[in-house]
């Protein structure tokens, strides 16, 4: 089929290579000029494992372009994904939809043959219903210009193996006709097993922010069943190993640490928050602002216990930071714990050298004061205390004794909880967890 993806960010640039590797001819809409031309060249300006071999191959193949017209996506295409950013609104702990409805709004009027358009990006529930009929106020084919809502699940770091084999497929529609062209669509997805939920198109929204809220939750509780564990002597590790074995809790997502971030969970749980206000149903998700209380708490934490681990005084105090990105094997730093961590040690006076296998440049972008080391080796050497932040595995594989060889102390606290804790001990480190005995 002939497609195209509005917006290719993260999700964009994914669905859009992700749809050209299924044998769909692709026209990727993106306005930013430096990232246009950055995907034209078959390069992804952020780091997704095996995105920019995929995107490479299939621009060189041509089945894959791009374009900043709404005009020429509209004559290209009959099914129009809908990929924009729905950032924190810079006003409140709304999601800011302008980029969707400038999406709708500049592609509508050009719509003049029978077009789906189907929204993936993440939105507050109402939002479809009202852009359908701005859709149709704006198409020249008026309601043959139909939209649908498909949310997107995909992780960082995973994104083209959750775009090829998704755990589900969610369509909300308001036709048949609208729920035959995706599956006709999705098909070879659905052949291979995944299953499909057809629905409206507020329960569609909802299953994507719900599922995102249910996660940080999970996140928020272990953090917060770590708080207790911290103070009486228990291990939030062998804790969650334990309750994970029960089926109907799972261990997945019960990792007790610096918390959750990135440019999802956060924004989304505040956006649900506010959008129940809106709703009059204020009472009914107040709970997720504990749960971002709880995560935002981690991080002051980390800062108190790092003070209090180096004697009560941060003040030219050496710390080696390990990682800085929200999660492996992604460059991402939005809204970072790690990054936010190593920032306030050293607003409040420490001397800090961050190592991140991929995010120091993203990092230096947004945190450009700190010290970026080349090599995790690099970043302790002199430190007195190492904080480790982002859980890369070559964090897990560095041998001890070569640690041991560069640092001035021998502290270690590890925020991700992965750390074989014992060994460094052994090895004669004040060797920390979250929560850990
Ligand atoms: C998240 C969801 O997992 C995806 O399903 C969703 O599609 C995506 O948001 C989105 O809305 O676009 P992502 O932001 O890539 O994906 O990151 P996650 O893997 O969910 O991790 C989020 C944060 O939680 C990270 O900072 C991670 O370190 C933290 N985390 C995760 C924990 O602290 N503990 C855990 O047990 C698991």
């Amino acid at each position: 089929m002939r497609i195209t993806v509005i917006g290719c960010g993260y999700l964009g640039a994914t669905h859009a290579a992700s749809m050209a590797e299924l044998g769909h001819e692709v026209l990727g809409v993106e306005t930013d000029p430096a990232k246009r031309a950055a995907l034209a060249a078959g390069t992804v300006p952020f780091y997704e494992p095996g995105l920019e071999e995929l995107l490479s191959r299939h621009v060189a193949s041509g089945r894959l372009r791009f374009t900043d017209s709404a005009a020429e996506a509209a004559a290209f295409g009959d099914l129009h994904f809908l990929c924009v950013g729905t950032p924190q609104s810079s006003s409140g702990l709304g999601a800011d939809v302008s980029q969707v409805d400038a999406a709708i709004e500049s592609l509508a009027p050009h719509l003049t043959r029978p077009s789906l358009v189907v929204g993936k990006s993440t939105v507050p529930v109402g939002t479809a219903a009202r852009l359908a009929t701005r859709l149709a106020d704006l198409s020249p084919v008026g309601g043959e210009a139909e939209l649908a809502w498909n949310p997107e699940f995909l992780r960082e770091g995973f994104a083209i193996k959750d775009t090829l084999e998704p755990d589900r497929l969610v369509f909300g529609v308001a036709s048949d006709a609208a729920e035959k062209r995706l599956r006709d669509f999705y098909a070879p997805m659905i052949k291979a097993g995944s299953p499909v939920v057809v629905t409206d198109f507020a329960t569609a929204e909802l299953v994507k922010v719900s599922a995102n809220a249910f996660l940080a939750t999970k996140i928020s509780f272990i953090n917060a069943v770590s708080e207790i564990c911290e103070v009486t002597g228990a291990d939030v590790v062998d804790l969650a190993d334990a309750i994970g074995h029960d089926a109907r809790i799972g261990r997945r997502f019960l990792n007790a640490g610096i918390g959750f971030g990135g440019g999802c969970l956060p924004k989304d749980i505040r956006a649900f928050l506010h959008r129940a206000g809106e709703l009059g149903v204020d009472d009914a998700m107040s709970f997720l602002r504990e749960i971002d209380d709880i995560n935002q708490r981690r991080r002051e934490y980390v800062v108190t216990l790092t003070r209090s681990m180096l004697g009560g005084s941060l003040i030219d105090r050496r710390i080696g930071v390990w990682g800085a990105a929200f999660k492996p094997d992604s460059d991402d730093v939005r809204d970072s714990p790690a990054l936010w961590i190593a920032g306030q040690l050293q607003l409040r006076g420490a001397q800090v050298s961050v190592y991140d296998p991929r995010a120091g440049e993203s990092a230096a972008r947004v945190f450009p004061t700190l010290t970026y080391a080349d090599s995790a080796l690099e970043a302790a050497t002199g430190a007195d205390l190492i904080l480790h932040l982002t859980e890369w595995p070559e964090f897990r594989e560095l041998p001890i004794a070569s640690v041991s060889d560069v640092t001035t102390g021998r502290m270690l606290l590890d925020g991700r909880n992965v750390l074989d804790l014992g060994a460094w001990r052994d090895a004669g480190w004040d060797a920390r967890g979250l929560g850990r005995r």
